[in-house]
This record gives C-alpha cells, sequence and structure tokens, in this order.
C-alpha cells in the first residue's frame, strides 16, 4: 500500500498517506494512485487546485479531508450562473443596520464588521480555510474574475469595511461534461493547478466495495449474478 507514495519526498509522502487514510478511513473514497500523488504535491504546496472529474469521483471528499487533515476551516461555495458577489464575500446586514439607525446610532456606525454577514470566502480568508468553490464552470466571467483575485491575492476589499486577508487555499471543482456553462478563462486556468479525477480501478473499486458492504454481502451480490446470468 505504501508504494501508493512512491516517488514523493518523505514530508510529502507522510502527508499524502494522513490524506489517504482520512479519504479511506472516514469516507470509503479510495483514489486511483496517480490522481492521490498529484493531488497531495499540489495540496502540500498549498497551490489552488482545480479537481476536473466525473460525478461520484471524490473531489468534494478530496477537499473536506484536507480540510481535515490539514486542520483548516471548510467554506463552501456552490456557483450558479447569475451568482451575485454578495454570495461569496457576503452582504451587509441591512435590518439590524436600519434597526440602529433607527434607534440613534449614526450612520457612519453601522458600517462596521459587527453589520456584516461573511459570506464562504470572508470566512475562509479569516480562519486561513479551505475554501471549496463547486460547479466552478458554472461561474459567470465577474465571478470567475472575483475567484481569480481571491485565488492571487488572498484578500478581498468591501467598500465601507476595508480589507481582508488571510491565507486561504482554493479548491476549485467540476464536472467536465456539464453544458450551459460558461468556459474558464485561461487566465483563470493558468492560476490553477488542474488535476483530473477518474473512477477509481478496477483494483480500488473492489477494494471500496468490500470495505462498504464486506466481502460476504459481495459474495452473494455475485452469487445472484452468476443466477441471473447463467438462468439458474
Ligand atoms: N474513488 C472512490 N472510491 C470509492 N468511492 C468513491 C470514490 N469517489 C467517490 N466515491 C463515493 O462517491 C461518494 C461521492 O463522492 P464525492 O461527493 O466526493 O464526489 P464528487 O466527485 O464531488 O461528485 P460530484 O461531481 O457529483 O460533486 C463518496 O462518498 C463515496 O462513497
Ligand atoms: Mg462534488
Amino acid at each position: 500500500m505504501d508504494d501508493r507514495y512512491r516517488g514523493l519526498k518523505p514530508e510529502v509522502a507522510a502527508f499524502c498517506k494522513k490524506l489517504d487514510d482520512v479519504l479511506q478511513n472516514e469516507y470509503d473514497v479510495i483514489l486511483n494512485d496517480d490522481d492521490l500523488r498529484t493531488a497531495c504535491v499540489v495540496a502540500y504546496a498549498k497551490k489552488n487546485m482545480l479537481l476536473v472529474g466525473p460525478p461520484g469521483t471524490g473531489k468534494t471528499t478530496f477537499a473536506k479531508a484536507l480540510s481535515k487533515v490539514s486542520d483548516r476551516k471548510y467554506d463552501r461555495i456552490t456557483v450558479y450562473p447569475g451568482m451575485d458577489i454578495t454570495d461569496i464575500y457576503g452582504d451587509w446586514d441591512y435590518r439590524r443596520q436600519l434597526l440602529a439607525v433607527q434607534s440613534g446610532k449614526k450612520v457612519e456606525d453601522v458600517y462596521s464588521k459587527d453589520y456584516y454577514i461573511p459570506g464562504p470566502a470572508m470566512d475562509a480568508l479569516e480562519h486561513n480555510g479551505i475554501l471549496h468553490v463547486d460547479e466552478v464552470n458554472r461561474a459567470d466571467p465577474d465571478i470567475q474574475n472575483a475567484l481569480l483575485e481571491l485565488a492571487e491575492e488572498k484578500q478581498i476589499t468591501i467598500p465601507m469595511l476595508g480589507t481582508i486577508k488571510g491565507d486561504l487555499q482554493i479548491v476549485a471543482t467540476m464536472n467536465e461534461g456539464d453544458v450551459g456553462t460558461s468556459p474558464l478563462s485561461s487566465a483563470f486556468l493558468r492560476r490553477f493547478v488542474r488535476i483530473d479525477f477518474e473512477h477509481p480501478n478496477e483494483r480500488n473499486f473492489a477494494r471500496a466495495l468490500i470495505k462498504k458492504y464486506g466481502s460476504k454481502t459481495l459474495d452473494k451480490v455475485n452469487s445472484a449474478l452468476e443466477r441471473l446470468v447463467l438462468g439458474e
């Protein structure tokens, strides 16, 4: 099994083993050796990553496992066409601001952190967290640009509030076959390391099934299939 980490520097291999253990033991996900190794190297280097692959290949799970292993908060954005930037950054709590002003507070005093509802990006910046941006290929150009800026500068600037900085790492995920979505700009693609996740190979698929259902259940399924196919 340690063969899975071959060729990696000892510190990266140790990190990779931890990730692999969490993926397998807590989430029942067994990534293929190559996918795991590449993803580990990139994650260890704290690069922003773009995981691409068919549904159910462990992309989301990888982002969660990474947050667990590196002990960094997990924040998530699920992108959709027409999404507003405030869904990423956050927004003013207008109701509370209004109530405060009505009860005598000065207008300039209600533009502070106390009156702001942080969105996932702000939360991730404040906690040096992992920001999982799911369905990133559904992002309109303005949202792509905002994400790009976030990836590059690791900060956001909110008018009247100021600049929030932090050491976040972005894990963007997408299904390549998704139709009706905006293609990611080359500027975006240059700033994220793309890793393609494949379905588990036969060996890993069998392993995952045995782990999840136990070999006895699989024996039963096997004999049921044989009966079906052989018509006995
Ligand atoms: N490599 C794998 N080995 C075993 N099981 C897997 C693997 N990948 C995914 N699964 C199973 O599929 C479930 C869903 O995985 P996950 O949500 O991480 O996939 P995803 O790639 O994010 O899919 P989607 O594109 O639909 O969001 C996991 O909880 C696990 O049970
Ligand atoms: Mg997912």
